[in-house]
């Protein structure tokens, strides 16, 4: 699946560039430094070197040629930003878009979406790969912060979402694609009110044991009640992931949830998370 989305991204980068003049292409002689901007032949997409506000680390990103603010709509090194402003992107003789560093450092993105950091050995004579992502864009713990839902079968966009009720915590690392901040819940909600409701969640990795409470002698729906009628309780699920509703015992959680998944079929669990009221 990544690598399908990964696929239509360069797909996407060479459709908005395409049959392109001097100053709408990346070759191997003509690469792009920072500080140079890449507009495409329509005029509505800008590639180039940017930096989000408050940090002075360097991106490569598309971003709308047009709209004033700038509003950037894919990033290539979200996880690998460059310190300083050295950074070279151009493309190697099959195609993959390569970001070179000072220092002799490159990061390459090849067609099949693989991400790989690779550096030059003297002694070697040769490139060397120390770092390749991703495995599953999901295996990192906590990879969408609390409160967050990673969904690793997302192909065209962020593999993170908020829960129901809830929000970036940092809508600038949430529009780079960094999702490790989490959500909040959405300024306004109120919490744990009379007519409090749940949203059930279905093939999922429950959120990490760390702030559960279990009681086996309860059933799903005394399990409910039990949340219900307490204010830190933010989610609850059958103990025994293995049976039904109706058994199994009761573990309830109280404040964050961390690390959830999605699966895409089979594996997983009914899981059932408090859903924020909202005027
Ligand atoms: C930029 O950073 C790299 C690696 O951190 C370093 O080798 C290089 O000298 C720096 N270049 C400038 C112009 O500061
Ligand atoms: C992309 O790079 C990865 C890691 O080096 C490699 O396994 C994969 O075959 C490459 N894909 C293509 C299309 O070259
Ligand atoms: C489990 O729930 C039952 C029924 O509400 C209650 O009597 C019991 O004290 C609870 N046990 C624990 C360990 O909280
Ligand atoms: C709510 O649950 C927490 C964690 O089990 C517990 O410490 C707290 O006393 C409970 N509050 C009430 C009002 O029952």
């Amino acid at each position: 699946m990544y690598q399908k989305r990964c696929f239509l991204l360069s797909v996407f980068i060479f459709l908005i560039f395409p049959f392109c003049t001097s100053t709408d292409t990346i070759t191997l002689t003509q690469p792009v430094k920072d500080g140079d901007i890449l507009v495409s032949n329509g005029q509505t997409f800008a590639l180039g070197f940017f930096s989000p506000v408050d940090s002075t680390n360097r991106y490569v990103g598309i971003w709308y040629n047009k709209v004033s603010e700038q509003t950037i709509v894919w990033v290539a090194n979200r996880d690998r930003p460059i310190a300083n402003s050295s950074g070279i992107l151009s493309v190697d003789k099959t195609g993959n878009l390569v970001l070179h560093e000072q220092g002799f450092s490159r990061l390459v993105v090849n067609e099949s979406g693989t991400v790989e950091r690779l550096t030059w050995h003297e002694a070697e004579r040769r490139w060397i790969g120390f770092w390749t992502a991703p495995k599953d864009r999901c295996d990192a713990y906590k990879q969408c912060g609390p409160f967050g839902l990673c969904d690793p079968y997302k192909t065209s966009t962020f593999e993170c979402d908020c829960l129901p009720g809830y929000e970036p915590q940092s809508p600038q690392d949430w529009y780079l694609r960094d999702g490790l901040k989490g959500c909040k819940r959405k300024v306004g909600a109120r919490v744990c009110e009379v007519g409090d409701e749940f949203v059930e969640f279905q093939r999922v990795k429950v959120p990490d044991t760390s702030t559960t409470r279990v009681n086996m002698s309860l059933g799903l729906e005394a399990c409910k009640e039990s949340c219900l009628g307490n204010c830190t309780c933010t989610g609850y699920a059958s103990a025994d992931i293995s049976k039904e509703a109706g058994g199994g015992g009761c573990i309830t959680w109280h404040g964050e949830m961390n690390d959830m998944r999605t699966f895409s079929h089979g594996g997983g669990s009914r899981f059932i998370c408090e859903l924020m009221r909202l005027n």
